[in-house]
């Protein structure tokens, strides 16, 4: 009876000291989150970082986490001592000022989705605009070889230069190492590394591929503002795509618009703004296929009044 209790206390000793140093491991972890408002503070405490030799990997977004940004920031864990993940809805690149008012915005989830990664050494930037902008929340103008005049670019004004100059600005606040971009929007992932090229920003650009839904649907923070019914006509984008990809390989690309043009015409909740075979290099719509070259399909729906992309490789 006595051993049987003096083994008792043992164990009880020891599941306490275990819970112990596991409270302490959790407790390291959520401190290890830092949240920063503040450009200079930030960009401060990465200089010391960098003196101490971390390597620094870095994943802009707009808030609302979902998967699909996680896996960037996932990706970027792996390559990196550090990761900044900068949360900011910026105003410069929306053309539609509904859309800015009513985009989601949710630090306090997004913040706590980040510390269940149970990661050391990720950093949360999350400026105000005046931080970012001061009293001129005006966009640069640039020029990325044409880059910026197909799909995107040509149905939400000025959308690139708003991108650029904000990814341009962060970039110079977090001097990263590697940048993580999400093929999800593979046009503004093409455009950043042509702003890089440009300007001789030494960073590496990762493209990283898209996160979807069970039901097919490409992760997005505007999937949260669908209405139900929206919601379950919205996989209907990467079907069509995926059929359009099989007919890529036997048709011609108009025989393949046309036929996605007709789809969406017995889809009565989504409406098509574009379907584009595009060459990746260039975004160029694609003429006459050529077997040297690697197309896309591109395609933006609105499901009532809210906008979705998606894409996909060829070939
Ligand atoms: P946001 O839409 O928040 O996206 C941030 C990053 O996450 C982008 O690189 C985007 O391509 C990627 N991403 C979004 N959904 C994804 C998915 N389902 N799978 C994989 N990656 C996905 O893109 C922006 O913000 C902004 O334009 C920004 C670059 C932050 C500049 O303001």
């Amino acid at each position: 009876m006595k051993i049987k209790s003096k083994k008792h206390a043992k164990l009880q000793k020891f599941v306490q000291i275990a819970s112990k140093i596991l409270c302490l491991h959790a407790l390291i972890f959520v401190t290890a989150l830092k949240v920063f408002h503040n450009k200079s503070e930030l960009s401060h405490y990465i200089d010391q970082l960098k003196v101490n030799g971390k390597s620094i990997g870095f994943v802009p977004t707009m808030g609302a986490l979902h998967k699909g940004h996680l896996s960037l920031v996932k990706k970027a864990m792996s390559k990196n001592n550090v990761v900044v993940v900068s949360i900011f809805v910026n105003p410069t690149q929306f053309d539609n000022q509904e859309d800015l008012i009513k985009y989601p915005r949710t630090l306090e989830a997004d913040v706590l989705l980040l510390k269940a990664l149970n990661a050391r050494g990720i950093i949360v930037y999350s400026p105000t605009v005046r931080d970012i902008y001061g009293d001129n929340v005006r966009s640069q103008s640039f020029e990325f070889d044409g880059l910026e005049h197909e799909m995107e670019g040509a149905f939400r004004q000025g959308h690139f230069d708003g991108v650029g100059t904000i990814v341009k600005r962060l970039f110079e606040i977090v001097k990263p190492d590697r940048a993580y971009f999400g093929e999800k929007d593979f046009q503004q992932l093409q455009i950043i590394k042509k702003l890089v090229e440009l300007y001789n920003i030494p960073v590496k650009v990762i493209g990283c591929p898209i996160h979807r839904a069970s039901d097919g649907l490409a992760m997005s923070s505007r999937n949260t503002r669908l209405t139900k019914e929206h919601r379950k006509a919205a996989p209907f984008i990467y079907k069509t795509l995926k059929s359009a990809k099989i007919k890529f390989g036997t048709k011609s690309a108009n025989s393949v618009l046309e036929w996605v043009d007709k789809q969406f015409k017995k889809q009565p909740l989504l409406e098509l703004e574009y379907f584009i075979i595009a060459d990746t290099e260039t975004l160029k719509p694609v003429k006459r296929k050529s077997t040297k070259k690697t197309y896309r399909a591109f395609i933006a729906a609105y499901a009532g009044d809210i906008r979705l992309i998606d894409n996909i490789a060829l070939n």
